[in-house]
């Protein structure tokens, strides 16, 4: 940095100097390092290589190492204006040029600033990098939740590390299958006995994996005390939210793909042990999958944030059924079954604990639906959720 530069006070000082005292019209000359550029190097215009050689901003060596362009001249004869000035040999060029590999559009990220970067700021204002190098562990990314997640993570370019039992019981455990992990995408299996400790010990594996980011896959109305494995979750989003790491948390609502399996039976038919007509805000799996990806990917805001996922408005599940009917052509039934039926049919191989635990889901639903709202999808993605037809739409059509 110069200050006065050609005046009377001209003087260097440093680039973080303190109380420097400038006077009034005094010029302060800065010059910055040169930036890394951005785009595809071998589709900058030769001239404009030639021009920034001339200035001293790229060197002879790397206008033909990073910008294919093949010099004639001298640099020096450019300065004096005596002899071949600079310029550049087009036909070699485009050789050059063309002997190279292809860009990937893929490097185009506007601030890249590298995955060692990333790690140390744990995100917290780096966009990720896009490329694969950076893995994001997806515990319980085999289930139908955890492989939405990992999707939709692969179409935005980033690796997904999915993590089940095999790797809680391998050698060095969790931590282990952490290491190396920008951040942790918490799942925790259906109806999980001890949810809490569940979580409490992959937050633990996280910290020791060095892992400084977690994104926490709840649900919707956690703190429903009738309902054993919604409260679990609310225990294990206070875990979360006290375990030094930087957090998101995410609370979906039912999924549309939960009635799926009946949906594409030989004659469809909805039959519930509760309410149709009880209002819930169902949610798209692959919006949930979306969701999830932007917030892991694009962290920034998402900090500390809580979002329920679901759909555009309320739906119940007699309106799944008319929404199947309209995409199949064909009637669907819909009609709510005895509780007790329930537990003696359908629900009769289930371990009793998860029999229990449903049976009071069950009574939940019936008496107050889960409704959800869906502005949390669009503060994400800038958009609605799949409209629910939309959604049987996709699946079933
Ligand atoms: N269904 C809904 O409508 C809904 C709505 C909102 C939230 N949720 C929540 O979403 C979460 C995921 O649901 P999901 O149906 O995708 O999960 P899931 O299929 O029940 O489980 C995911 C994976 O967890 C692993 N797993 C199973 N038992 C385990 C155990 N005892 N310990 C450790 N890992 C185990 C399995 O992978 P491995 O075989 O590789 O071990 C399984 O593929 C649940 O917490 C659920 O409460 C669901």
């Amino acid at each position: 940095m110069t200050v006065d530069p050609g005046g009377p006070n001209e003087r260097d000082v440093d680039a973080l100097a303190d109380a420097e005292p400038i006077k009034a019209g005094e010029v302060i000359r800065i010059r910055t390092t040169g930036g890394g550029g951005w785009g595809d190097p071998l589709a900058r215009d030769p001239e404009l290589v030639v021009r920034d050689v001339v200035w001293r901003k790229v060197s002879v060596e790397a206008a033909l190492r990073d910008y294919g362009v093949v010099l004639t001249g001298s640099l020096d004869d450019s300065s004096t204006g005596s002899g071949q000035a600079l310029g550049y040999d087009a036909d070699a060029t485009a050789a050059e040029r063309a002997s190279r590999p292809a860009w990937e559009s893929d490097d185009d990220a506007f601030f890249d600033r590298g995955p060692g970067y990333a790690q140390l700021a744990g995100e917290h204002s780096a966009r990720m990098s896009t490329s694969a190098d950076l893995s994001v562990a997806v515990l319980g990314g085999h289930g139908k939740t955890g492989q939405s997640v990992c999707r939709a993570l692969a179409a935005r370019g980033v690796s997904a590390r999915a993590l089940g039992r095999g790797d809680l019981a391998a050698p060095g455990g969790l931590t282990a299958a952490l290491r190396g992990c920008v951040a942790l995408y918490l799942l925790a299996p259906n109806m999980h006995p001890d949810e809490l400790s569940y979580a409490e010990e992959a937050l633990a594996a996280a910290r020791a994996a060095g892992v400084s980011r977690v994104v926490h896959h709840s649900v919707a109305s956690p703190f429903a005390p009738s309902m054993p494995h919604h409260l679990a979750k609310a225990h294990a989003e206070d875990a979360v939210r006290r375990s030094g790491l930087a957090w998101t948390v995410l609370q979906p609502g039912a999924y549309v793909q939960n009635f799926l399996p009946a949906l594409r039976a030989d004659v469809p038919e909805l039959a519930v042990p509760y309410d149709v007509h009880a209002l819930f805000g169902f949610a798209d799996l692959v919006d949930v999958g979306e969701v999830a990806a932007e917030v892991i990917i694009s962290p920034e805001g998402h900090l500390g944030a809580t979002y329920e996922i679901a759909g555009p408005g309320l739906a119940s599940v007699s309106d799944v059924a008319s929404a199947a009917a309209r995409v199949l052509g064909r009637e669907v039934a819909c009609r709510r079954t005895d509780p007790g039926g329930w537990a003696d049919g359908p629900g009769a191989g289930l371990p009793e604990r998860e029999r229990a635990w449903l049976l009071r889901m069950f009574d939940h639903y019936d008496r107050h639906g889960l409704p959800v709202g869906g502005r949390g999808v669009r503060a994400v993605l800038g958009r609605d959720g799949l409209p629910l037809v939309e959604v049987v739409r996709r699946e079933l059509g």
